[in-house]
């Protein structure tokens, strides 16, 4: 340890204490008929079946040619999988399964008002939809293998429809979350170089219909100032025939797609044999500098693992209802919503609005009436259902054999609400760890085979070595009690293949820290830096801290600091700005914003400008809890605003030594201000985590 006050604490020097929680045992009546059952399966993944174990999970799909190589390492960190294998994403997730059992339902759609019938689609329905819109794309759009195309669409099935006609044609899809803004969408589609928008006129949400194609005018302004211009916006519309929006459509740049459906009727288009590592599609997501990650995924590896983890991991059979609550905006919903569970050829559920619309008890009677037997949801949504309706899930008769929790340290209090009356103690929990990059899951419990630990994800899922790292590259050992940096020592089919446009960021961010040698074409010298901090208990099983860079997860939504603060740069009236963490009771973690203004400048109405401008440049999930005006943002010598001083003083916890700031005496004003204005609004601390006054206390400096 140094007193230089700029180094900070880093995880490894954690050390962490916690209650053990006592383990969960898998109901009998699931172990008797789950996928993964058998322990011989642990041998069939162990370290020494390296490569060769996941040949187990690209079995599950049909190659138009096999591969010749399991795992190619000769360019390091660029693995391939799969290399010489050929095969359509589309034809695995539609068409295979529409020929063997046409009348089976692929998706069931439930729009948001209650009033409103759900819809079924079979797997032969939703081959004719995915043919016609492929011929759409094809042949009016002019789109053909490689390109890139921008989607921004909310939760219909027509989202699921527009990235298998994508993948059809192997034209490389980007969705873009609908709730981000329509600048946020115009710099992904000016990064992905993409010149079609697929979009929607409007949605529902929380009881009214949102005007969603006013953003596509917004995108391709934006785009267009960063370069790229977009020559055609593919407008579904939510009711056909109406139009939910206020803005007009560009004539020869504007086309409602039920419109040019009806010209391609009946249009079948044969599936492009794609190359195993050819892209399938781009998921943008934050890091430490302000330019969004493009993740971009393989076909074959991507697709093998997620039909490997949805079948071991999700328990997955083809006669499961099967619902994940998360938006197919995220990599959650690409992998678990679309991709998984149709190349297995299970009905999934897709719902257009929010959980507790209009009351707490919305999901439960979704179960109910649908036969929902798997539920997958995030740890934010467990903790608003069940402030809301504590007692909601008793007075529904749906049973769940199989429940996920994902994106977020769940709390074991929580887990055990969930696990008691979500689950009527009669379901399977797994906590599954992961990310953006990683395509599938890294860590969790096997359901069957590894009994459930409260706040723990568990071990490495099947072929994931996992590794805790010091700063040193020095294994922290299980049992250590100490946390350090969660690394995966090995290549896996899901993991991302680089970052879209970016090679060097990809090796810089994911790989330099504990690479053992550039030039190593081994892939043992070339851990993945997952970006969490984490401690392995003595069995064995990973409890996840968060983020050990400067994102900040809400609500299981990666935001950067930086992305914030740019944005709140955007007002010209802003001098300096530093974006914090507050910990809140239901979203986990909320932004708090505080900016310095420029020399003259009355502090009247900034608050709203700054969340105005972080609105437009984001959207409304990054809208802070508070902007706080300061004369003087706390500083080391060097000039960097101390961001820990100031996240401390918002989550009311003990800002540290100050002394060698270079400007001291500016952090009782400041907290003095803040706190006496929470308090003043009722906005009390609530008792944190020892894990979570660390985060705070490692909070990194801003530039
Ligand atoms: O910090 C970890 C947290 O979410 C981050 C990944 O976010 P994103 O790429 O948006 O993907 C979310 C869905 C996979 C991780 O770096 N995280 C994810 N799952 C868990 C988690 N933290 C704790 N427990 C989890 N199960």
């Amino acid at each position: 340890m140094t007193n230089n006050p700029e180094s900070e604490v880093s995880e490894s020097q954690i050390a962490v204490h916690w209650r053990e929680e006592a383990y969960y045992q898998p109901p009998p009546k699931f172990v008797a008929q789950a996928n993964a059952a058998d322990p011989a399966i642990f041998a069939r993944f162990a370290e020494d079946k390296f490569p060769e174990c996941f040949t187990e999970y690209a079995d599950l799909l049909t190659w138009d040619e096999k591969w010749h190589t399991t795992l190619d390492t000769s360019n390091p960190p660029f693995w391939k999988w799969f290399v010489g294998g050929k095969l359509n994403a589309s034809y695995n997730c539609v068409d295979r399964h529409a020929q063997a059992s046409p009348d089976k339902t692929a998706i069931i759609w439930v729009p948001e008002l209650e009033t409103d019938e759900h819809v079924r689609i079979s797997y032969g329905e939703l081959h004719r939809q995915v043919n016609e819109f492929a011929a759409v794309l094809r042949d009016f759009a002019g789109l053909q293998a490689g390109d890139r195309v921008t989607l921004h669409m909310p939760m219909v099935p027509e989202l699921a429809v527009a990235m298998l006609a994508c993948a059809r044609l192997g034209v490389v899809h980007s969705q873009v979350f609908g709730g981000f803004s329509g600048n946020a969408c115009g710099t992904r589609i000016a990064d992905s170089g993409s010149r079609v928008l697929i979009t929607m006129d409007g949605y529902y949400r929380a009881g009214g219909i949102t005007d969603h194609k006013v953003k596509a005018d917004e995108a391709l302004e934006e785009a267009a100032r960063q370069g790229q211009e977009v020559d055609k916006v593919l407008v579904w519309r939510r009711h056909a025939g109406q139009y939910a929006s206020s803005t007009p459509m560009a004539p020869g740049r504007d086309f409602f797609v039920d419109e040019l459906l009806a010209e391609h009727a009946g249009a079948i288009v044969e599936p492009v044999s794609m190359p195993s590592d050819a892209p399938l599609f781009l998921m943008y997501t934050s890091g430490t500098t302000g330019r969004p990650k493009g993740a971009q995924h393989s076909t074959g590896g991507y697709l093998s693992y997620v039909a490997g983890t949805s079948k071991y991991y999700q328990d997955i059979h083809p006669d499961d209802v099967y619902w994940c609550m998360a938006d197919i905006g995220w990599i959650t919903g690409h992998s678990y919503i679309v991709y998984g569970p149709l190349a297995l050829g299970t009905t999934t559920v897709i719902y257009e609005g929010v959980p507790n619309y209009p009351d707490g008890g919305r999901p439960w009677r979704i179960a109910k009436e649908l036969g929902v037997n798997i539920f997958h949801t995030s740890p934010t949504a467990i903790r608003m259902l069940r402030k809301v309706g504590p007692e909601e899930p008793k007075k529904y008769d749906y049973h769940f054999k199989h429940m996920t929790t994902v994106g977020e340290p769940i709390e074991p209090e929580v887990w055990r609400w969930y696990h008691s009356e979500v689950g009527k103690g009669e379901a399977a929990i797994v906590d599954t760890w992961w990310q953006t990059e990683t395509g599938g899951f890294l860590g969790s419990t096997l359901p069957a085979l590894q009994p459930m630990k409260p706040g723990s994800c568990g071990p490495g899922a099947l072929g994931i070595y996992p590794v805790v790292y010091d700063e040193d590259a020095n294994d922290v050992p299980a049992g250590s009690g100490r946390a350090g940096n969660i690394c995966i020592r090995n290549p896996w089919p899901g993991i991302m293949q680089t970052i879209w446009g970016q090679p060097e960021r990809f090796i810089e961010v994911y790989y330099a820290k504990y690479n053992r040698d550039p030039d190593s074409k081994d892939w043992h010298d070339w851990p993945y830096f997952a970006g969490d901090g984490a401690v392995q208990a003595a069995d064995g099983y990973f409890r996840i801290l968060g983020r050990v860079d400067d994102v900040i997860n809400v609500a299981g939504h990666r935001l950067g600091t930086k992305e914030l603060e740019s944005a709140a740069l955007t007002v010209p009236e802003v001098a300096e700005a530093a974006a914090v963490p507050v910990m809140d009771d239901i979203r986990g973690r909320i932004v708090e914003m505080y900016i310095s203004l420029k020399p003259g400048v009355a502090a009247e109405g900034m608050e709203a400008k700054v969340t105005h401008a972080i609105e437009v440049e984001i959207g409304k999930i990054a809208r802070p809890k508070n902007v706080w005006i300061v004369a003087d943002m706390p500083k080391t010598r060097s000039g960097k605003i101390m961001r820990r001083v100031i996240a401390s003083v918002s989550n009311f916890t003990d800002v540290g030594d100050v002394t060698t700031l270079a400007n001291p005496e500016v952090v009782e004003t400041i907290r003095h201000h803040v706190q006496s204005t929470k308090v003043a609004k009722g906005e009390l601390p609530r008792e944190l985590s020892e894990a979570e006054y660390e985060e705070i206390a490692k909070y990194g400096a801003a530039e």
